[in-house]
């Protein structure tokens, strides 16, 4: 029980929100400082034990199979020039070979449709799902955090935090039921509601195990909020079934989907860096 091998990147979205930059490269490519938000996603997946790493990609991704393939004139000069911390920061972070799949989500029907694209792949098993726009520092790896939830208790955990009244709208929000330490069980979901009709401030962050049944009760979901099929309305049919736990994670959600997000993880992340926090220090310390 509990080890869970494989992971679901959806990536088909169309990243509207950070247009311009969305419009040919896609928003999974963007820097957080030197290494593109896709790499951090699939360090964290590794560092939880995951094996095999699924792309549900649309049209426009194929930067994403470059970034994570060896890109031969570039290590060659490197190794010429025996640049060889460097060439290892590259090597390191591409995975085994054979443990990258792509798929293609031939339209974007949603969510919960990108996930259910991923179901031949990932079979009768439970599996994490990884939404690359929420970006996680923690010292524990936030997708660690589930998978180790996961293997104590068997259920399906989805990462929650607390989120301000005004804005429930954005998230699937939690009907919360019994607290257990940092778990709490789930009695219910809803896709961005009002904050007015919100059953609690606790929303639904991009890290998720699930059990295989997600995928049958994917094909059956019909669609929801803003016309789309809806992960959330699927967890809400699992729930029927099966236990669920939200786990509030210990960590800082980064949203790089959205300008001011993006902007906060690319100073947070620079921050920690040794060799660039005075220097950044003393910049913004200029401009404010
Ligand atoms: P978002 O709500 O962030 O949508 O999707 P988006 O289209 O990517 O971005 P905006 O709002 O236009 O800026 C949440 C996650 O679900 C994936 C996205 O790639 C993102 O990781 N997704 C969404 C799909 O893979 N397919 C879909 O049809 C919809």
């Amino acid at each position: 029980m509990g080890r869970i091998r494989k992971v679901v990147f959806p990536i088909a979205g169309l990243g509207t929100r950070m247009l311009p930059a969305t419009k040919v490269l896609p928003k999974e490519m963007l820097p957080v400082v030197d290494k593109p938000v896709v790499q951090y996603a699939v360090e964290e997946a590794a560092a939880a034990g995951c094996e095999l790493f699924v792309f549900v990609t649309g049209r426009g991704k194929a930067l994403i199979e470059d970034h994570f393939d060896r890109a031969f004139e570039l290590f060659e000069t490197l190794r010429r020039k025996q640049r060889e911390e460097d060439l290892g920061e590259l090597e390191r972070a591409i995975p085994a070979a054979g443990s990258l799949v792509y798929t293609r989500q031939q339209a974007p029907l949603g969510l919960g449709h990108a996930v259910w694209c991923a179901r031949h792949i990932v079979g009768d098993e439970p599996f994490a799902v990884v939404l690359v726009d929420d970006l996680i520092h923690a010292r524990v790896p936030c997708l660690k955090q589930l998978v180790d939830a996961h293997a104590e208790t068997g259920a399906n955990i989805v990462a929650v935090m607390e989120v301000p009244k005004e804005h429930t709208d954005r998230y699937g929000i939690v009907v919360p039921g019994r607290e257990r330490g940092r778990l709490v069980e789930i009695e219910g979901f809803v896709e961005k509601p009002k904050p007015e009709e919100a059953p609690s401030r606790l929303a639904v962050v991009g890290r998720y195990v699930l059990s295989g049944r997600i995928f049958e009760l994917l094909a059956k979901t019909k669609p929801g909020s803003g016309g789309e099929i809806q992960l959330t309305d699927a967890m809400a049919a699992l729930l029927e079934e099966q236990p669920f736990f939200g786990l509030r994670f210990e960590g800082r959600r980064f949203d790089c989907g959205d300008r001011l997000g993006y902007l906060e993880a690319v100073i947070a992340f620079a921050l920690e860096r040794p060799e660039l926090a005075a220097g950044l220090h003393a910049a913004l310390r200029r401009f404010l």
